[in-house]
């Protein structure tokens, strides 16, 4: 197997792919992503790929402009993969930034489908031998492959930017939206060397949450809210209310996926949140009407990935500060290009 990886892309978040193959110094390879006019997704691969290994970069979500929708991105992903396979491409790795549909990871209640393992099979069908992801919603979905899974995590890249606006220490509380991220926000807090808070919600029906208790003293710190995912904002513009309330001084909020639903800009540009800060593995276009909000690179975290599984190096040890690596606790190289707006 040729040990220079190809890149592929779809038209999800190709910027996010165009800088990964930028920092590999490789460039996307030549292909086709379209629809036929009856809008069936259209797939043509414009080089060889015979016995390489290929990195297909799409992450589940709609696009900036909003021409493709995410059912539209995972078609795109699922058939450029098979055209690949069908090309002869010795190894084929998904690289999914943002694992969409994984919110859906078990029933609920009855006659629902478990959406996140049908993306997994769907995978596995069309010939993927290996993952490459970023803070899934659930880490349990790395169960739905039989199949390698990096799940890496933006943390570093978030904590950085913290650390470089001095919200850290004894300045910040890092604050838990809900019960479930409690894991998450006690590992920002170990890294912050700040304290934790708990806020606990209720969600009386989808996309809607409401703030039930804190626990956990945030009077008179700045809170940092983390979050794995911001979809209709809901979730933190109401936890910045309440914590407000609770007597912190700002709320500031961080959180991977920047999803932004309907009209979640505009309720987080109204709430009580200072700052907005999301990773680029979600593209979004805000204009001049969003003032909070930060968008920080992760490109450099996939391409050392990308690099590690070449040539067969541990993808951890970039975690781990293992092996000398600078990345991906550098943190964003090109912030100031990046940020698209702060208050
Ligand atoms: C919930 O489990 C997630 O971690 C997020 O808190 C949630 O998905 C955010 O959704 P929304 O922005 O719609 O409240």
């Amino acid at each position: 197997m040729s040990h220079n990886p190809l890149i592929f892309s779809g038209n999800s978040n190709r910027a996010l792919a165009e800088e990964i193959a930028k920092r590999l110094k490789l460039h996307v390879g030549k292909s086709l992503v379209d629809k036929f006019k009856n809008e069936e997704t259209r797939i043509e691969i414009g080089e060889n790929v015979r016995g390489s290994e290929v990195f297909v970069i799409q992450s589940i979500c709609k696009s900036a402009d909003g021409r493709i929708g995410v059912n539209d991105a995972l078609m795109e992903l699922l058939l450029m993969i098979d055209a690949l396979r069908r090309a002869s491409a010795a190894r084929i790795t998904a690289v999914i930034p943002y694992y969409g549909y994984a919110k859906q990871d078990k029933k609920t209640k009855g006659r629902e489908p478990i959406s996140a393992k049908v993306v997994a099979n769907l995978l596995k069908i069309t010939g993927v031998k290996r993952l490459v992801t970023m803070d899934l919603h659930a880490a349990q979905i790395q169960g739905f492959f039989d199949l390698p899974v990096d799940n890496l995590v933006a943390m570093p890249v978030l904590c950085n930017y913290l650390k470089n606006e001095d919200l850290c220490k004894d300045r910040i509380v890092v604050v838990s939206p809900d019960a479930g991220g409690v894991h998450r926000a006690e590992l920002f807090a170990k890294r912050l060397e700040s304290s934790l808070a708990i806020v606990f919600k209720r969600r009386p029906e989808p996309d809607v949450s409401e703030v039930t208790d804190i626990v956990g003293d945030v009077s008179g710190k700045i809170a940092v809210v983390v979050d794995d995912m911001i979809s209709t904002g809901g979730t933190l513009a109401k936890a910045a209310e309440a914590i407000k309330a609770r007597g912190a001084t700002k709320v500031y909020t961080v959180a991977t996926h920047g999803i932004f639903a309907g009209d979640a800009m505009r309720v987080l540009e109204d709430s009580e949140i200072e700052r907005v800060i999301v990773t680029n593995t979600i593209p979004f276009a805000a204009g001049e009407a969003y003032t909070k909000f930060v968008q920080l690179s992760i490109a450099q975290t996939f391409a050392d990935t990308i690099s590690r599984i070449t040539t067969n190096r541990s993808v951890s040890a970039l975690f781990d500060g293992e092996e000398g690596t600078t990345l991906p606790d550098a943190g964003p190289s090109e912030p100031a290009a990046l940020q698209i707006a702060s208050a």
